[in-house]
C-alpha cells in the first residue's frame, strides 16, 4: 500500500489546529435543535472537538462530540402545551408578550443551570473550552458560562438582529427605522409605527432593567458555587454581559433590510442548511419528476401540528386541494381520509429537498425564519399561514419583498388561500423575485458555513477579538445622546437669561418705572 494517503492524513492532522469548543443549545425545540446542530456539525467538520448542551440527542455521535443532556428541558413545554397548538390560536389571537417571554426564557435558562449533566460538566476539573458558542434568548445569563470556564464567548443570534441582543455587543439600533420582533410593521415608518417601535424599546428596557434583575439574580447565585468550586472570582454581571467578543447572526440582507452593523456581528443567514442536498426517497422523486403543472409543499413546520387544524378548516383544505391540478405535498402527522388523488400526507418530509426540486413551485409555510431562509435559498415563492413569534415579522417582510403572500390564521383561510394559490400561480413576478433575492443570497465571498468556522477561530486565535469590539460599549447613554452637552448648553442659556435679567432690573428698567412714576405725578 502506498504511504501517500498516510502521510496526507498525519500531515492534515499537524496543520488543522484543534479546538474545544462548548455549545450551548438548550431550548428545547426543532428549529433550534437544527440551527445549534448547524454550527455543531460545521465545526467538526472542521476538525475541532465539540461538547454540546442539546435537548435533542443524536444517537450515534462522531467520535469528536460530547453530548450533554438537557433533555428534561421539554418540561417547559409540559406546563405550556397550548403554546404551540394551533388549534388554541384560532381562539385567541395574543402574541405573547415581551414580559412573558422573559419569564419564560428564565424557567428554561434556570432549568438548564441546575440540571445535574450541566453541573457536572462545570465541576469537572478536565474540562477546558478555548471558545463558548451560546444562543442568545432574550437572556444574557448563557455569558457565565465563559466565567466557568474562562474562555471567550459567543452569541448566535437566531433572528433577524434584534435591539435587545446588538445592545450587548454595541447599541440598540433606531427604532425609527428598524421593527421590533414583536411587531408586524416593515419600515418606512408611518408616525404611530415609529412612536410604537419606540414604546417597544423602552418598555423592553425597562423589563429588562428592572424586571428582569431579579430572575438574574436567582441565577447567578445558582451558577456562583460552580465558579467558586473552580477557583475562580464570580465577575460584574454588568460587565460580564457586555463582554462577548462576537455575534453570528442567523440573518442576510436578502432577506431582512440593509441595517448598520457592528464589526463583531456577522449574519451568516442559512448556515444549517447542507451543501450537499440528500436525494429524495424514491416514491416522493417520482411523484415529483412526473408532476406535469408542479408541486405545491404545504408545511407548519416542525412545532405547529396540522391536525390540530379544526376539523373544518381540514376539510376544506382536503377539498381545495383536490380542486388544484398540481400535486400538493401536505407535511401532515396522520393520513386523512377521502384525500384526493393529487394530495399526498407526508409524515415526515425532507424539506430542503423537495423545495431543491425543480417542480416545486410554491411553498406554504408558518413562516419560521428557517423556512423563510430556505425559500430564498432554493429560490421558491411563498404563502405565509404566521401563527405565532418572529413569524409575523418574516411574513411581513417576504410580502415586502415580493415573493410572498400571507393568509391569515382563521376560519376563512381556506378562501383566502384559494385566492393566493390562484394569484401565486398565474403571476410570474412572485418567483422572478424570489430568484433574484436568491441570487444575492448566494452571491456571497465564502459560504455562511465557511464563514462561521473562520469567525470562531479567529475569535481563539486571536484571545477574545477584542479589537473587534465596539467603542459604543465603553460610552455611556447620556454621552452618547450629548444629554451633557444639552445640559450644558440649557444651563448657559439660562445664566444668559438670568444675567440679562438682572441687568435690566438694576439699570434699565429701574430707569423705566421712575418714569412711568413720573409720568402719574405729572
Ligand atoms: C472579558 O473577555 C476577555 C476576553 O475573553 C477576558 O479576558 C476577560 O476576563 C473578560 N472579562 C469578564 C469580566 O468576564
Amino acid at each position: 500500500m502506498s504511504p501517500l494517503p498516510w502521510l496526507l492524513v498525519i500531515l492534515a492532522a499537524c496543520c488543522v489546529e484543534s479546538y474545544k469548543v462548548l455549545v450551548v443549545f438548550p431550548f428545547p425545540g426543532k428549529s433550534h435543535a437544527i440551527l445549534g446542530d448547524g454550527v455543531v456539525r460545521l465545526l467538526l467538520k472542521a476538525g475541532h472537538e465539540v461538547t454540546y448542551i442539546t435537548p435533542i440527542l443524536n444517537k450515534k455521535p462522531p467520535p469528536n462530540l460530547h453530548q450533554i443532556d438537557v433533555t428534561d428541558n421539554y418540561q417547559m413545554f409540559v406546563n405550556n402545551k397550548d403554546m404551540i397548538n394551533i388549534a388554541q390560536f384560532f381562539k385567541v389571537k395574543q402574541q405573547m408578550t415581551i414580559k412573558s417571554l422573559f419569564d419564560f426564557m428564565f424557567q428554561m435558562h434556570k432549568m438548564t443551570f441546575n440540571n445535574p449533566n450541566v453541573q457536572r460538566l462545570c465541576k469537572d476539573p478536565k474540562q477546558h473550552f478555548d471558545v463558548i458558542i451560546g444562543e442568545w434568548m432574550f437572556n444574557d445569563l448563557y455569558s457565565l458560562f465563559s466565567t466557568i470556564f474562562q474562555a471567550p464567548f459567543i452569541w448566535v443570534s437566531t433572528v433577524d438582529p434584534h435591539w435587545m441582543a446588538l445592545q450587548l455587543i454595541d447599541q440598540s439600533t433606531n427604532p425609527a427605522y428598524t421593527a421590533d420582533i414583536q411587531s408586524n410593521s416593515i419600515p418606512p415608518f408611518t408616525f404611530y409605527e415609529r412612536v410604537q417601535q419606540l414604546v417597544y424599546q423602552i418598555v423592553g428596557y425597562g423589563l429588562k432593567k428592572f424586571y428582569a434583575a431579579k430572575y438574574e439574580q436567582e441565577i447567578i447565585e445558582l451558577v456562583k458555587p460552580l465558579i467558586q468550586y473552580r477557583g475562580h472570582e464570580v465577575p460584574d454581571f454588568e460587565e460580564l454581559r457586555y463582554n462577548s467578543s462576537l455575534m453570528l447572526g442567523n440573518s442576510h440582507v436578502s432577506m431582512g433590510s440593509a441595517m448598520a452593523l457592528p464589526q463583531n456581528y456577522k449574519p451568516i443567514a442559512g448556515y444549517h442548511i447542507e451543501t450537499d442536498i440528500k436525494p429524495l426517497p424514491e416514491d416522493l422523486q417520482k411523484l415529483m419528476d412526473n408532476a406535469k403543472h408542479g408541486v405545491i409543499y404545504f408545511s407548519m413546520g416542525s412545532n405547529l401540528k396540522s391536525r390540530d387544524f379544526p376539523d373544518e378548516v381540514k376539510m376544506g383544505l382536503v377539498r381545495l386541494f383536490g380542486e388544484l391540478k398540481q400535486t400538493v405535498l401536505w407535511k401532515f402527522e396522520e393520513v386523512l381520509p377521502g384525500a384526493p388523488s393529487n394530495l399526498k400526507f407526508l409524515q415526515w418530509a425532507p424539506q430542503a429537498s423537495i423545495l431543491a426540486h425543480p417542480n416545486c413551485i410554491l411553498f406554504i409555510t408558518h413562516g419560521g425564519l428557517l423556512s423563510t431562509t430556505e425559500t430564498v435559498h432554493f429560490g421558491k415563492p411563498i404563502i405565509g399561514i404566521p401563527v405565532f413569534a418572529d413569524q409575523f415579522i418574516n411574513v411581513e417582510r417576504a410580502v415586502k419583498n415580493g415573493f410572498a403572500t400571507k393568509v391569515d390564521l382563521d376560519f376563512n383561510m381556506v378562501e383566502d388561500l384559494r385566492v393566493a394559490i390562484t394569484e401565486m400561480i398565474n403571476n410570474p413576478s412572485f418567483t422572478k423575485r424570489v430568484k433574484e433575492l436568491s441570487f444575492i443570497y448566494h452571491h456571497r465571498p465564502v459560504s455562511p458555513g465557511a464563514e462561521l468556522v473562520h469567525w470562531v477561530e479567529h475569535v481563539v486565535k486571536t484571545q477574545g477579538a477584542p479589537h473587534l469590539r465596539s467603542p459604543a460599549l465603553d460610552v455611556p447613554f447620556y454621552q452618547k445622546t450629548y444629554l451633557d452637552l444639552a445640559a450644558v448648553l440649557l444651563a448657559t442659556i439660562y445664566v444668559v437669561f438670568a444675567t440679562l435679567k438682572f441687568i435690566c432690573k438694576r439699570f434699565l428698567c429701574s430707569r423705566g418705572k421712575i418714569s412711568s412714576k413720573n409720568k402719574k405725578n405729572n
